[in-house]
Order: structure tokens, then C-alpha cells, then sequence
């Protein structure tokens, strides 16, 4: 029941219509019985500085941001947390008593998902990442954190921008082997691949972004594939033909908006709930 005393949260993008937050956000707070709303505003990329402006001035409790604003809406807020200054992007607002915080949780989801999914407490010590963008950037950042992972093989269809990430976030150059996405023999000491191209991605599902798949893709490896549209890519497909284990990007999304929920309510929300009402979504 939406009152005089109902908390607003919501999601800003640009497009927006497509997105699945809503459905797992609001599912969220009914099953935890919380006053709230969480609502998709479209906000085209001049729109950025009014949209902030207007979330201090209604008051609005919490915003996740999505693209093409995860960057710059950073130069609106009034503190980022160290993790999000790493990654170079926000995608969980806060608003405390007028003061705007910004998160990136996307390392989070990633880290959740091969956890709890994956079954991965610790990572392998071979990590190859595929793709230099955005989600590249919080999926490297956070597979840095970790002690126990010795390489990681990144490697991109433009290779000086998986360079430049590379020294971005490994300055010092010890633990990060860039290479081409053509040089796929290395693929195969990994014994994790994720997956942060595009390719593959609706509507061009038939692409993969391994094709040497016999020499990279073994039974020893968990594929992580981040797309969710489709549910099961070509590349899933063909990791689990050669016996590896498979994942999407599903558990990601989730464990990314059960993070945000969690820094706007002090809650832990039920990710059963929200990956259910991500799929009931999806199937619409
Ligand atoms: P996101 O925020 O989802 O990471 P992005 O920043 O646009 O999106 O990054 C897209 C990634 O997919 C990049 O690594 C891109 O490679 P380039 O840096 O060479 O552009 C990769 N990508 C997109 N289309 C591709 C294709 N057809 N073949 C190989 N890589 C592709």
C-alpha cells in the first residue's frame, strides 16, 4: 500500500524500459514488508544533473544508475566509496539526510554469484576475463581483491583498451596478461572464464566470443558468461558440451540490486525472490 510515508528508490537510465530492477526491488520489499517503491525513471544523457537535483529534492531514499550515467554522475555526488573510486563508476546511490553517497556493487554481484552459485570460495588460480568495457572494469577490480588468484588473461577484440585497463587498475603490472580476443590458446590453463563482451548477447545469440573451442573450453572450467538475454548463450551451450560448468549473468543482476537494496534498508533481501521476479519479467 503506497502512503504518505512510503520511501521512494528507483533506477535512472537511458533506455530504461527494458529494465528488470522494478520487478526485483518491489518483490523484495513486500516479502520483507517494507513501505517502499522502487520505480524506473527515464533520464536522457542531458538530463543527468537535473535528475540528481531532483533526487535531493523530492527526497528520493535511493537510486541505482545504469547506463550511459554510471560515470558521470559521479561529479554530483557528495562522497564515493573507495570501491566505486577504483572502478570508476556508481551504480547505488544513497541519499542520507540529503547527503548523496555513491557505490558500485557490480563487483559484489560477480564475486556473490561464482560464490554461491559457482560454488567458488576461493578462485582458481588462472582467471581469463573476456572484454574491456564497463562491466570488464568492476569484474576485474574485483577479481584483483582477491589474494589467492595468481593471473588473470584479459583479452579484447581492441587490445589497448584492455592495456589500458590493465594499468588502470594493476598498475605495477604483476598480476594482468593482456592479449587479443584472436589469441585464445591461453584461454585454456584458466580454470575460470568470464565472460564481458557483448557477444552473444540478443539479438545476435548465435555469436560466440570463443571459437577455438576444443583448445580453450575443458571440463576443469566454470563459465561465466554475464549476459542474461539470452538465459543460455552459445557459449554456455558449448561450455557444456565439452563438460565445463556453465553460469549467466542472472545471479549477478540479483546479487548487484540484493547489495543496493541492503545499503538503502539495512536488510538483507531474499535473492530467491528477487531472481524469481527477474525471470517473470524476462519470460514478458
Ligand atoms: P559493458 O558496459 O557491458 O562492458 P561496453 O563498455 O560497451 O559494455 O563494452 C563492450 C565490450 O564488448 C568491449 O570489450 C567490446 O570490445 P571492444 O573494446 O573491442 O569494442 C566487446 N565487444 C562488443 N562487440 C564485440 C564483437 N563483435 N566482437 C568482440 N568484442 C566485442
Amino acid at each position: 500500500m503506497i502512503s504518505g510515508t512510503t520511501q521512494v528508490l528507483g533506477v535512472i537510465g537511458h533506455p530504461i524500459e527494458h529494465t528488470s530492477s522494478p520487478a526485483m526491488h518491489n518483490a523484495a520489499l513486500e516479502a520483507l514488508g517494507l513501505d517502499g517503491v522502487y520505480v524506473a525513471f527515464h533520464v536522457p544523457p542531458d538530463g543527468l544533473e537535473r535528475a540528481i537535483a531532483g533526487m535531493r529534492g523530492l527526497e528520493i531514499g535511493g537510486l541505482n544508475v545504469t547506463v550511459p550515467h554510471k560515470v558521470d554522475v559521479m561529479a554530483h555526488l557528495d562522497e564515493i566509496s573507495a570501491e566505486a573510486q577504483a572502478i570508476g563508476a556508481v551504480n547505488t546511490i544513497a541519499n542520507r539526510d540529503g547527503r548523496l553517497s555513491g557505490y558500485n556493487t557490480d563487483a559484489y554481484g560477480v564475486m556473490e554469484s561464482l560464490r554461491q552459485e559457482g560454488g567458488m570460495e576461493r578462485l582458481p588460480a588462472t582467471v581469463a576475463l573476456l572484454g574491456a568495457g564497463g562491466a570488464a572494469r568492476a569484474i576485474l577490480y574485483a577479481l584483483l581483491q582477491r589474494q589467492e588468484m595468481e593471473e588473470i588473461v584479459l583479452l579484447n577484440r581492441t587490445v589497448e583498451k584492455a592495456e589500458a585497463l590493465a594499468a588502470d587498475l594493476d598498475p605495477n603490472g604483476t598480476k594482468v596478461r593482456v592479449g587479443s580476443l584472436d589469441g585464445q590458446a591461453s584461454l585454456h590453463q584458466a580454470g575460470l572464464l568470464i565472460n564481458s563482451t557483448s557477444v552473444g548477447m540478443h539479438p545476435n545469440t548465435e555469436a560466440s566470443p570463443v571459437e577455438e573451442i576444443d583448445a580453450c573450453l575443458h571440463d576443469g572450467m566454470l563459465v561465466l558468461d554475464i549476459v542474461y538475454k539470452p538465459l543460455e548463450t552459445t557459449l554456455m551451450r558449448q561450455a557444456k558440451s565439452r563438460g565445463a560448468r556453465a553460469l549467466n549473468g542472472l545471479g549477478m543482476l540479483v546479487f548487484q540490486g540484493a547489495r543496493s537494496f541492503e545499503i538503502w534498508t539495512g536488510e538483507k533481501p531474499p535473492t530467491d525472490v528477487m531472481r524469481h521476479a527477474a525471470l517473470q519479467r524476462f519470460s514478458k
